[in-house]
């Protein structure tokens, strides 16, 4: 790992604040913090900064470090494929990217087969919007443009994909307007159901049907796709009651609306299945990927298209899919893909999570039984999520002016973890977890929260 003088430090600081547009981030606040973190390395769960502090990383990154950090077999498969090819000759392909391909194939639900690869997750969500509405037009239905995603969903920053979902933390209203068509439901969160659903299933049942309803308020003629997360990240990782899936399945079969499933956070492993959706045994008609498909070690995505509606697209020039992404397939990242994927199986990274993922949430319970500011845990293997309360009967929020986010990272900050405090929180660790990295997460969280009662409550 390079290292660094205090002086080169400071001045790298110094250039970041000036040059740098950092998601999530302002310039200001930063330089009152002395500049942005800055990372230099990391192994497994831990990373360490520029000033050679290790921290256990609670995030993934931003849910994409499935299989941890410094896989050295990753850098080396990547390596490999750049000596041999890094572009192709426009319209054709590459070995690693055609193996890939066929990989994906393998690997997702039912006949899930045939993959437009991109490079992230916005642009897998755009071209699973381009499939939706092409595809309608090409069995005869030009009238089915809407698509509906979820209030609270976030699915990408590009304009189709901003003008799904909604979320508080993402405002839209310095774009507008956004894409003509996108329309709203509830997520279906059984910890605040929209309607009054007092069990998951209760109000998975609730939410499904209210997709329904705004396909029949609309006409269905007019709704080409439903999309939406298998399990939602923001608001705290939302679970949705076992009815849900099958239900909006049924629904959208029924309406001949494509149902696509965004499992740009869920797939490879995350939640203790290869994909989200075998937790429920459906397979919908395009699921869009990206993050942990190179578990960042490189940027690459894909939306992968059920048999049936990609056949529609071949044929005839008049029929084919028209879109192009440059870096889309790129044969460096299918390369780093492969291996990494090869890892997730050697080593049962899915299985893992489903395994220490019961163990984290067994731990948050305990913490829900000690600390009443907790006022909801839940998850699904490694993505769990916590709701944070100032009256657990009220499921009443803490008054902005606590700056509860700032005051729950910096403490969990100065104790190790990497894990973003607010009303809602996601803690997302690698797949390579293990039950000691858990404890120490869990530890942690419960001196934060003692400390954090004994101040506001
Ligand atoms: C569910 C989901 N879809 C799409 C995206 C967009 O992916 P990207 O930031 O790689 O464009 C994200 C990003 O976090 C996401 O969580």
């Amino acid at each position: 790992m390079t290292t660094y003088t205090q002086q080169e430090i400071d001045q790298l600081k110094m250039s970041a604040l000036q040059h740098l547009w950092i998601y999530q981030r302002e310039p200001s606040e930063m330089a009152e913090k002395g500049g942005p973190p800055v990372f230099v390395g990391g192994t497994d769960c831990h990373v360490t900064d520029i000033e050679g502090n290790s921290y256990l990383d609670c995030m993934s990154g931003l849910w994409l470090k499935n299989v941890g950090y410094g896989r050295t077999e990753i850098a080396d498969a990547a390596y490999q494929q750049m000596l041999e090819l890094t572009y192709m000759p426009a319209g054709s392909t590459a070995v690693p990217t055609v193996k890939l391909a066929e990989k994906l194939a393998e690997i997702t639900p039912g006949d899930l087969g045939r993959c437009f690869f991109t490079s992230g997750g916005s642009e897998s969500v755009e071209t699973a919007l381009k499939i939706a509405r092409a595809y309608q037009r090409r069995v005869g239905e030009a009238g089915r443009y809407r698509i509906i995603s979820r209030r609270g969903s976030y699915h990408g920053a590009t304009y189709g994909a901003m003008s799904l979902g909604g979320m508080p933390s993402a405002p839209r209203i310095d774009y507008e307007p956004l894409m003509p068509g996108a329309v709203h439901v509830a997520q279906p969160n059984p910890y605040r159901c929209e309607f009054g659903g007092e069990t998951p299933d209760e109000c998975g049942i609730r939410c499904a049907n209210a997709v329904e309803d705004l396909i029949k308020f609309y006409g269905p003629q007019t709704v080409a796709a439903v999309i939406a997360e298998p399990i939602a990240s923001p608001p705290g990782v939302a679970v949705p009651g076992d009815t849900y899936w099958p239900a909006l399945r049924d629904i959208c079969t029924r309406h001949g609306v494509l149902l696509i499933a965004d499992e740009v956070i869920t797939g490879f492993g995350r939640t203790g299945r290869m994909f989200a959706c075998e937790h429920w045994g459906i397979t919908p008609d395009i699921m869009t990927v990206a993050k942990g498909i190179t578990s960042g070690y490189i940027p690459m995505g894909a939306a992968i298209t059920r048999k049936e509606i990609a056949d529609v697209f071949v044929g005839s020039e008049d029929a084919s899919f028209r879109h192009i992404i440059t870096f889309g397939g790129h044969p460096v990242a299918a390369a780093a893909a492969l291996r990494n994927i090869q890892i997730m199986e050697d080593e049962e990274l899915p299985q893992n999570a489903d395994e220490v993922g019961s163990y984290l949430l067994d731990g948050l319970r305990e913490l829900y039984a000690r600390h009443e500011s907790i006022g909801d845990v839940r998850g699904k293997g490694l993505m769990c999520g916590v709701e944070v309360v100032k009256d657990r009967a009220t499921k009443e929020n803490f008054p902005s002016h606590v700056k509860l986010g700032d005051r729950l990272t910096g403490m969990f900050r100065q104790n190790g973890l990497l894990l973003r405090g607010g009303d809602a929180m996601n803690i997302a660790p690698p797949l390579c977890a293990t039950r000691d990295d858990i404890d120490e997460i869990v530890t942690v969280m419960d001196s934060v929260f003692t400390d954090l009662e004994s101040e506001l409550l």
